[in-house]
């Protein structure tokens, strides 16, 4: 029988278990990466693990998230982050070299290798046919240190491409219609592999914006073909020699085939509050816009860029509207101004920022209140962009120029005709010197930690019997944003696990902190898809340093829920979900931990008499690890 990409890729990668989907299987990594949002603990996790160099063919330690220098605390972490990877036999990455995913696309990841990172949008790289998943920053910390990476194995739905883009519909209308079709819960437990006959029309940069935003779908990861705009991209970045051939067998069976006619597509946005309430830009004619943001690891390449400096040449934007551009990575800031492109983007009004996530971290560029923001970012999550009120469309590079124009929602059949597609140019200028290598002699190398680095605590086992009360209850689609803010005095502290604990919860409810505080211990009682949005671990490092031994929910978001474990939080589902309608705040539940088996059911009862059952769909390792106070104990117990 023939094999899909995924297969192949797991198939040289397995280390333990059976490629039989849902199953656990344990994966060799060949790279990582880490940004440095969660990148600080990630590294002081591999410090914690104590083996002294990377085990990975390749590591990078990237800084884009947390690049404003307000006070000492970013500056040290930087620096940190620097002199660890130097200490480590990791490269690094400075702020305002780029975008994680981008400069990984565009200088690391290889067609055919596993990569993961401690972000969400790791699946970039898929775009060139690698298989990149987020992950939680210990998993990337293990990792690093050599062990495997343990997924539930996935099945894989092949989306079959026909046709060819045209007009002004472009790569990101391919993933707002997949999330249009199959919503932010549809692709959980599941790897997106194209194929097809209109593959080969899709530029590598389109096909890395539909892997990036696959993580919407709540998949594993997705993944391209790699072939000859692979191998002519990677020739593009003095990398040829990184290209392999690697396509599905002729016969490959897959799971599931879903079909996307690319002729079809025209653009489309999503619209407040997720990234799946999908309509087409015709549909919103006449809203009025405040704000564009073009930028992000999802569409800020040298091509998203050259079509919006095409669409803005000799034009101005409306004074209403602040349009912000965020390029993702330098190379593509040298190619932009080698071209006289930079030029137009200033006369057209645009505040070219640095190369950095920026406004998609609520790092500047809010939009004002209640103020409509057009980006072209993966997620408009209440609240992301640092305003409240924030109404954030999201849509492709050329839509959201195209509209910053307008100043106001219209039919693209009125915007006349679309900028040419564009191809990288011959001689692509390099920015590998700009990248920080490890010296070989690393004895001589001191890892300089400011008073903001604060090592990891020890957390004890689970008891046999936990006896907390429900101090939170929260409605569905709680994302890590709820659970955790961003911006900037927030992920100041990412290093700080003390000080930002303060925040959780802190924009749902403020006295919960408090009430956690006076309880010592305490359960979160959730809905549908906790946990869903980034991978921040500190969403589950937080609530465990505040004393959550708990969350019971109705269902739980793949990359949330692997946190969860690996911090000793137990993820408990509820066997019937009107159960949640139940149990309240303040219940007093007592959870019989010890009687739990994988898979298996157990009663919690309340104080006052209520009985709820909750399973889960832990394995036997996660179990123990949780049962062990966490991953880092897991392993040290392992180790001794
Ligand atoms: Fe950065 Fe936003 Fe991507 S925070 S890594 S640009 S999702």
């Amino acid at each position: 029988m023939g094999k899909s990409i995924t297969h192949k890729i797991i198939e040289q990668h397995l280390v333990s278990g059976e490629m039989v989907p849902g199953t656990e299987v344990g994966l060799r990594i060949d790279q990582t990466l880490t940004q440095d949002a969660t990148g600080t603990m990630a590294w002081l996790q591999f410090e914690a693990i104590g083996i002294g160099e990377v085990r990975t063919d390749i590591s990078v330690s990237y800084v884009d998230h947390n690049t404003l220098q307000m006070g000492f605390r970013n500056p040290d972490d930087h620096r940190y982050l620097r002199t660890v990877a130097a200490k480590s036999g990791a490269v690094f990455s400075p702020a305002g070299t780029g975008i994680c995913h981008q400069l990984h696309l565009e200088n690391f990841a290889k067609p055919g290798a596993t990569l993961i990172g401690s972000d969400s949008h790791t699946p970039t790289a898929g775009g060139i046919g690698s298989m990149a998943m987020g992950a939680g920053g210990l998993s990337v910390a293990l990792a690093m240190a050599g062990e495997a990476y343990f997924i539930p194995m996935p099945k894989v739905v092949k989306v079959h491409l026909t046709g060819e883009l045209t007009g002004w519909a472009a790569g990101k209308d391919v993933i707002l219609e997949l999330l249009r079709r199959l919503t932010v819960k549809g692709g959980v437990g599941k790897v997106f592999e194209y194929g097809g006959p209109g593959v080969e029309s899709l530029s590598v940069p389109d096909r890395a914006t539909i892997t990036n935003m696959g993580a919407e779908l709540g998949a594993t990861t997705s993944i391209f073909p790699s072939d000859a705009k692979t191998k002519d991209f990677l020739e593009k970045m003095g990398r040829g020699n990184d290209w392999i051939e690697l396509v599905a067998d002729e016969d490959a069976v897959f799971d599931e085939v879903i079909e996307i006619n690319l002729s079809e597509l025209e653009p489309m946005v999503a619209q407040p509050h997720m990234p799946d309430l999908v309509c087409k830009v015709k549909d919103l004619a006449g809203k009025k816009i405040d704000q564009c943001a073009i930028g992000s690891c999802t569409n800020s390449s040298y091509s998203d860029l050259k079509n919006t400096a095409q669409i803005l040449s000799g034009k101005q934007t409306p004074p209403e509207v602040d349009l912000l551009i965020s390029p993702g990575s330098k190379q593509v800031v040298k190619m932009l101004a080698r071209e006289g492109l930079i030029e137009p983007l200033l006369d057209a009004g645009a505040r070219v920022l640095e190369c950095s996530c920026g406004p998609c971290i609520g790092m500047g560029g809010s939009p004002t209140s209640a103020g409509v923001s057009v980006r072209t970012f993966n997620r408009n999550f209440e609240g992301r962009s640092g305003t409240l009120d924030g109404q954030v469309y999201l849509a492709s590079a050329q839509t959201a120029a195209r509209l910053a124009l307008e100043g106001e929602f219209t039919d693209p059949a009125t915007w006349g005709p679309a900028p040419e597609r564009v191809e990288l140019p011959k001689d692509v200028p390099s920015i590998r010197d700009l990248f920080v290598f490890p010296p070989e002699d690393k004895s001589v190398v001191e890892i300089l930690r400011g008073p903001n680095i604060v090592a990891l605590e020890d957390f004890d086992e689970l008891p046999q019997t936990v006896e907390a009360k429900v101090l939170l209850k929260v409605e569905d689609n709680i994302t890590t944003d709820h659970i955790l803010p961003a911006g900037a005095e927030i992920t100041a502290l990412r290093s700080n696990i003390p000080a930002i604990s303060q925040y959780i919860f802190s924009r749902v409810d403020a006295e919960f902190v408090n009430r956690m505080k006076e309880h010592g211990t305490g359960v979160i009682l959730g809905g549908e898809n906790y946990g869903q949005g980034s991978s921040r671990e500190h969403a589950a490092l937080g609530p465990r340093h505040l004393g959550v031994k708990a969350v019971i929910v109705k269902s739980l978001a793949r990359i949330h829920r692997a946190n969860l474990v690996n911090f000793g939080i137990l993820p408990l589902l509820l066997v019937d979900p009107s159960d949640y309608d139940k149990l309240s705040e303040g219940d007093d539940l007592v959870i019989p931990a010890g009687a739990m088996t994988p898979g298996g059911t157990i009663d919690i009862t309340t104080a006052s008499g209520k009985t709820v059952a909750v399973t889960n769909d832990l394995t036997k390792k996660e179990l123990e690890i949780i049962q062990s106070g966490g991953l880092l104990n897991a392993v040290r117990n392992n180790q001794s």
